[in-house]
This record gives structure tokens, C-alpha cells and sequence, in this order.
């Protein structure tokens, strides 16, 4: 009887600590987020060609090796490009020589007003060691879908703007999704991430 009630005990215990296990472990947080398949491949990202801001093509193999932090956005943007733009300019600033053991990438939602020279004078405000990609719409399709980025082109007096996902995404050295930036989230929580992805990657 005793053994019994022991071995009940036991299976609750074990049971309770399969789930707090799950619970904090990244790939049952993954899955809720949606992040993930159910094979545990991330499914966020993947393979893409593009154009840097010298019109060379640029692909997701030429960021591997090194973790990579990439977000979405276009030069006419008002408001929250430049906000990203400028706080990781600060944030690599504040990595120092530890921000060339990563890549950051901003990806042109816009391509029809976004050509390489274009991208390049805009991105010449903020750190150089930030990466401009462009490409054809197709191209541009393309790399949104895969990296679930939405974008939405909104007419306003006579052009338009883009709302899109305002997302950093980070990606380890070998091209798989690890992680976000919010945008908005503080310096401290930004750096931590930034830090950790170096670490990690
Ligand atoms: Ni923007």
C-alpha cells in the first residue's frame, strides 16, 4: 500500500516536471508563437536573393557563419525605419568591436522607390556596418513571406506609405530564427538579445 501511494507520488512529481519543462523550454514557446513546424525546423526566414546596395546580389548564404539581426522597412518611411534604424546604430555602437561578430540587415519593402544608390544614401545616416538590400517586387514577395513580414501599401496624398511588421528578427549563425527585437522594447532588453545572439552564435 505504501509503495503504491510512493509511486503515485513519483508520477505526479515527474509529471509536473515534464510540464514545467515544457513550459519554459523555447520549442513549446515556439510552437505557440507559431514560429515553428512541428518538426522543430524553424520556419521563419530561408533561403533568398536580393541586391545589396552596390547591386551585387546578395543571398541568405552570405550572412551565415555569423548570427544576423534583420528588419523590414523603406526609405520613406516617417517614422519607425528611421527609429530602428537609429537605435541600432546606437545599440552597435554600444557593442563596439563585438558588433562585427554580427550582421545586420535592412530589407527594402519598397522596391519600386528603394534602387541600391537610393538605399545606400539612406542608410549612409546610420552605421556602416548595417547591410542595405533591395530587389524586384518578386524578390521582394518572396523574402516578406518567408520571413512572415506583412506589408501594406496605402494610398495617401497622391503616393503612398507601407505599414509593415516592424520586427527585428534574429537569426543564428547558421540561418535559423531564434528570436525577435519588438520594436520599442528598451535598450537594456535590445542589447541583452544582441549580446546573447553574439554569444550563442
Ligand atoms: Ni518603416
Amino acid at each position: 500500500m505504501k509503495v503504491v501511494r510512493w509511486t503515485a507520488w513519483i508520477a505526479v512529481l515527474l509529471v509536473a516536471a515534464a510540464t514545467l519543462y515544457l513550459l519554459v523550454s523555447g520549442q513549446f514557446r515556439d510552437e505557440l508563437l507559431g514560429t515553428r513546424d512541428g518538426g522543430g525546423i524553424a520556419s521563419v526566414g530561408g533561403p533568398f536573393t536580393l541586391v545589396d546596395t552596390r547591386g551585387a546580389t546578395a543571398t541568405e548564404k552570405d550572412f551565415l557563419g555569423k548570427p544576423t539581426a534583420y528588419f523590414f522597412g523603406f526609405t520613406h518611411c516617417p517614422d519607425v525605419c528611421p527609429t530602428t534604424l537609429y537605435e541600432m546604430t546606437t545599440w552597435l555602437a554600444e557593442l563596439g568591436a563585438d558588433a562585427d561578430r554580427l550582421n545586420v540587415v535592412f530589407v527594402s519593402v519598397d522596391p519600386a522607390r528603394d534602387t541600391p544608390d537610393a538605399l545606400a544614401e539612406y542608410m549612409s545616416a546610420f552605421d556602416e556596418r548595417m547591410i542595405g538590400l533591395t530587389g524586384s517586387q518578386e524578390q521582394i514577395d518572396a523574402i516578406a513571406k518567408a520571413f512572415r513580414v506583412y506589408v501594406r501599401k496605402v494610398e495617401q496624398d497622391g503616393g503612398y506609405t507601407l505599414d509593415h511588421t516592424a520586427t527585428v528578427y534574429l537569426m543564428d549563425a547558421t540561418g535559423r530564427f531564434v528570436g525577435t527585437i519588438a520594436y520599442g522594447e528598451s535598450d537594456e532588453m535590445a542589447l541583452g538579445k544582441l549580446k546573447r545572439l553574439i554569444g550563442d552564435g
